[in-house]
């Protein structure tokens, strides 16, 4: 298998929400994370995508949130299809988010066995961050956000934001 990693942009649209459903279940949207990219679309810079050949194998999409007033990137969905999973191609999205994103704090729900091992990610700095809808706490990962170990909420970030 050979695995290319491009940018979100070179994924068809309808190919996503396929892959989506096919690792999370139809269901997702329900998820706490999707309440908190309403509005929102992938940032360009910060989201890929994995082909073996033309078939589009993997997503990973990032936000732009913020607790309170401070910017962080939440990554996620990070998916891969089923019959692609275990390997490499989760890592190999992941290692492209982390040389492109450098040391911007970032923030996501998933499996701190995964996200830890490989990428740092903790939970020690969100114990106090509020969502939008239930989390289960080891599962709120952020990193290179240590100083931002506080009570805040999290909540979506538009560019509009910026100027309002
Ligand atoms: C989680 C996911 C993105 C990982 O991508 P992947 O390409 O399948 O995994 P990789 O090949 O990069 O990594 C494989 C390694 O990670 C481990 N791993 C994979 N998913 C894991 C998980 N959810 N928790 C703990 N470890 C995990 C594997 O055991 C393997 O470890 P090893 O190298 O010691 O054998 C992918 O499996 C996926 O889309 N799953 C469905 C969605 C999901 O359940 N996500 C949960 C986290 S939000």
């Amino acid at each position: 298998m050979s695995i290319r990693i491009t940018p979100y942009a070179e994924a068809n649209l309808q190919a996503v929400e396929t892959l989506l459903d096919a690792a999370f279940g139809a269901d997702r949207h329900q998820r706490t994370a999707y309440k908190l990219r309403i509005g929102l679309t992938p940032l360009p810079d910060l989201s890929f995508a994995a082909f073996d050949g033309a078939r589009l194998v993997g997503v990973l999409q990032s936000w732009p949130v913020a607790l309170d007033s401070d910017p962080l990137v939440l990554v996620g969905p990070v998916a891969v299809l089923p019959d692609a999973q275990q390997g490499g191609i989760g890592r190999a999205m992941m290692d492209a988010l982390m040389r492109a994103a450098g040391r911007q704090p970032m923030v996501m729900i998933g499996d701190p066995e995964y996200y830890g091992r490989f990428f740092g990610f903790t939970a020690d700095t969100t114990a106090d961050w509020e969502l939008p809808g239930p989390v289960e706490r080891r599962r709120l990962l952020a990193r290179h956000a240590g100083h931002l170990a506080r009570p805040g909420v999290l909540h979506a970030f538009a560019p509009e934001h910026l100027s309002a």
